[in-house]
């Protein structure tokens, strides 16, 4: 059950506190609280997609947290949208625990996930470059993503002028072009249809 562990250094405000052990897990509900604590603050600042209570508890069984103490400091998700494809999502580290390999070892046990799932391709719309380079991630042109994609950026104050960056880990070789569902499957949703007057570029 557990992907990892791992010692958080204890920061200054912490005083003389001894660090305290952290362990990678798969998410429980009573962790839903912590996890909305954590995401909630990037959501001020743009960096992630808001989630209500209810989204995230529905999802439970997509995220791995990072817990010390019985406090989750760090979480993310892994939602798989295709036979070839899946998405980390609302991947965070609390402040007080950032560089030191906590979020790096959440993407490793989401990946693990994704490998156990038997997805083939994982990706993330993502400032953070650096971090998911780290992971084994390249940057692809957003617009190879199947629209499906979208449906939960419709909530973001930023849609349609997302700056994010798209970023993918293919677990085995995939020709080039357009990744997930086809285009023409009824259950894609289409983003024309749904919000007037906007296009969507096509590759
Ligand atoms: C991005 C984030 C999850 C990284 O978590 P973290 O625990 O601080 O990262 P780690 O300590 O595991 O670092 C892993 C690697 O990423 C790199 N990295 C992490 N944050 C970075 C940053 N801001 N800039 C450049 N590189 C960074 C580290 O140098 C490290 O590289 P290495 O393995 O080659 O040494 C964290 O900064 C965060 O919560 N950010 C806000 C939310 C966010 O942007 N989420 C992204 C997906 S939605």
């Amino acid at each position: 059950m557990t992907a990892a562990t791992g010692k958080i250094q204890p920061s200054a405000h912490m005083g003389s506190v001894e660090p305290a052990p952290w362990c990678i897990r798969p998410a429980e509900v009573g962790d839903i609280q912590g996890i909305k604590a954590l995401i909630d603050p990037h959501v001020e600042t743009g960096i992630m997609l808001p989630k209500t209570l209810t989204q995230l508890y529905e999802s439970v069984r997509d995220f791995q947290v990072c817990v010390e103490d019985q406090r989750v400091i760090g979480a993310g998700a892994l939602h798989v949208l295709w036979e070839d494809l899946a998405e980390i999502r609302s991947l965070g580290v609390h402040p007080d625990c950032h560089g030191q390999g906590v979020g790096k070892a959440i993407g490793k046990a989401l990946l693990e996930d994704a490998a156990r799932l038997g997805v083939g391709r994982v990706f993330a719309l993502t400032y953070a470059t650096q971090f998911f380079q780290s992971l084994g991630f390249r940057v692809i042109d957003k617009n190879l993503l199947p629209r499906k994609v979208w449906s939960d950026c419709v909530n973001c104050h930023k849609f349609p002028l997302c700056d994010e960056v798209a970023m993918i880990k293919d677990f085995r070789p995939f020709p080039d072009g357009p990744v997930g569902p086809p285009p023409d499957l009824p259950q894609v949703i289409d983003l024309e249809r749904l919000v007037p007057g906007l296009r969507i570029m096509k590759p």
